[in-house]
């Protein structure tokens, strides 16, 4: 369990980097903010193209700025958006390739929600799998 400060720390961050998200087409605003076990914190927001399909989540845009940075442990990942919202289903997939993580959930009118990946993405399909 992360401690009440680090999911603080994490709704404030994901609530932050909200504001620059470039999401012309859906106005919907989308800000993550993933906690690695290193301690540090790593953020995202979507962005969207003219070209619908080449636009990116906000949870996927923090973890490959983790990714980049040589995080491979993760604790908690926080979402906000224009409403409260759950990772889409492939952000959820591309959480599961590392260990279950806690997944909370906010709005900018300070409601929240907290869930393990493992329950909002049972069965995952997982590299174990690969050479079953
Ligand atoms: N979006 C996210 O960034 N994360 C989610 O978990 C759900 C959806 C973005 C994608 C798109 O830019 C906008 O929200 C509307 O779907």
């Amino acid at each position: 369990m992360i401690t009440a400060n680090q999911k603080k720390e994490l709704i404030k961050k994901s609530k932050s980097v909200r504001k620059n998200s470039y999401s012309p087409y859906s106005n919907y605003k989308v800000g993550a903010a993933l906690l690695a076990k290193s301690g540090k914190i790593y953020i995202g927001t979507n962005f969207e193209n003219a070209a619908f399909g080449a636009g990116i989540c906000a949870e996927r845009v923090a973890l490959g700025s983790a990714i980049s940075a040589g995080e491979r442990e993760f604790l908690a990942i926080c979402v906000c958006g224009n409403s409260m919202v759950l990772p889409c289903g492939i952000c959820r997939q591309t959480l599961s390739e590392f260990d279950d993580i806690e997944i909370i959930c906010c709005d900018e009118n300070g409601n929240e929600k907290q869930y393990m990946l493992s329950s909002i993405l049972p069965h995952a399909f997982q590299k174990k799998q690969l050479n079953a």
